[in-house]
């Protein structure tokens, strides 16, 4: 395929090699490729056969990376991409869309966060009973009768059943 290297509507680059891509994204050429052979990211062929990005695929790696980064597992991130428009650059509503879907988990996430980082010097009901605060929390370690684990750490997931990533919206 002859691919396009004129500059885009706003006079950059409409098209990309892997090297900008990677110097743009701050993600290594290698893992760019490790993306693409995971259909998480596509590009083209150059006529020299060289790889060639479209400009938008700046946005999925910075998606891939963020949510990476937040402890997002890349089979979640690919549930999710897969959603995207694969003919065209997805637009902000295909983005809203994604964005819905993982309302619910981020709420989650950042939840269980907020009080992993409010109960690291308290009791979190594990039953070791090691520290002082736990005669007063977890006396006799009582909250064992109510399940397994750190018992005042764990927060309920928002949403039960299938998780929010994995629902697809039909492709353009
Ligand atoms: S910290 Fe483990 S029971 Fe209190």
């Amino acid at each position: 395929m002859l691919v396009d290297k004129s500059p885009g509507p706003v006079g950059v680059p409409s098209m990309l090699t892997v090297g900008e891509v990677a110097r743009r994204s701050g993600v290594a050429v290698s893992a760019l490729h490790f993306y693409e052979a995971k259909g998480l990211i596509g590009s083209e062929r150059s006529v020299g056969n060289q790889r060639r990005y479209p400009r938008a695929v700046l946005r999925r790696v910075s998606f891939i990376r963020v949510a990476q980064r937040v402890g997002i597992s890349l089979s979640d991130i690919a549930a999710a991409l897969a959603g995207l428009p694969v003919t065209a650059a997805p637009g902000r509503e295909d983005w809203a869309h994604l964005s819905a879907a993982w309302r619910a988990d981020l709420d989650g996430r950042i939840a269980q966060l907020k009080k992993l980082r409010d109960t690291l010097d308290d009791c979190i009901g594990c039953g070791c009973l090691s520290i002082d605060r736990c005669r007063l929390r977890n006396p006799g370690d009582k909250l064992a009768a109510e399940g397994t684990g750190p018992r005042r750490l764990l927060v309920k997931p928002l949403v039960a059943g299938a998780h929010p990533a994995r629902e697809k919206p039909a492709k353009r």
